[in-house]
């Protein structure tokens, strides 16, 4: 079985998604370890009630960044991790490290990509005055929010909708999408073919 360690810095509400999957057998993986850079986060007391064991590595315990990716990667080969989730998690990997895991790394963003990188993809989607943008799941390579794609669903924006019920409607889409996509990784579904992904 998959071993999974999802890497978040935020409130974790796709980690408890994923933990529900997993729960009900719609995964068939184990996840392994969540991996946090933020003591705060609620992603960490998710885990904790889940029984999901926990590395916290701060950032700044760290001279670089190659000695915070080294004790990572200590936590996931010491899990025997087959695959990283990132849920929010907010700090960019090292080519270094994208290229050891290289096809075994997803992400999701909440914009349909490749509109709307980065930090704040809600706020200037609807800023922008867009009519529908989304959420989307990728392979994580070396550029930001940038990897090929494997699912993406759209979100329809109303005209009495405010930033706060897009958010709303986003991450519903998010708990939907993400554990749809790491199901059809962990049985063996997705072939990468180049920028392309066939969903078998
Ligand atoms: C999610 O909406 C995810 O798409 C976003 O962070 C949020 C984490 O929420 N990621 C990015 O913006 C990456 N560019 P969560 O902690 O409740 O799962």
């Amino acid at each position: 079985m998959t071993n999974i360690a999802v890497f978040a810095s935020g409130r974790g509400t796709n980690l408890s998604a994923i933990i529900k999957a997993v729960k009900k057998g719609k995964i068939q993986a184990n996840l392994s370890l969540l991996v946090c850079d933020q003591p705060g986060a609620g992603a960490v007391g998710r885990a904790k009630r889940a029984g999901v064991k926990t590395a916290l590595v701060k950032r700044q315990d760290f001279h670089g960044k190659k000695e915070f990716e080294d004790k990572i990667i200590e936590y996931l080969e010491e899990s025997k991790i087959d695959l990283i989730v990132m849920a929010g998690f907010m700090r960019i990997l090292s080519p270094g490290f994208v290229e050891k895991y290289s096809g075994r790394i997803l992400n999701i963003h909440p914009a349909l990509l490749p509109a709307f990188k980065g930090s704040h993809a809600i706020k200037d989607a609807f800023e922008y005055g867009v009519k529908v943008t989304g959420a989307t799941v990728h392979f994580v390579d070396e550029k930001m929010d940038h990897g090929p794609i494997i699912l993406q669903k759209a979100v329809v924006i109303e005209g009495n909708d405010s930033l706060g019920s897009l958010e709303n409607k986003i991450h519903k889409a998010e708990h939907r999408l993400y554990p749809e996509a790491i199901r059809l990784f962990c049985e063996g579904k997705l072939k990468l073919e180049g920028r392309s992904v066939k969903v078998l």
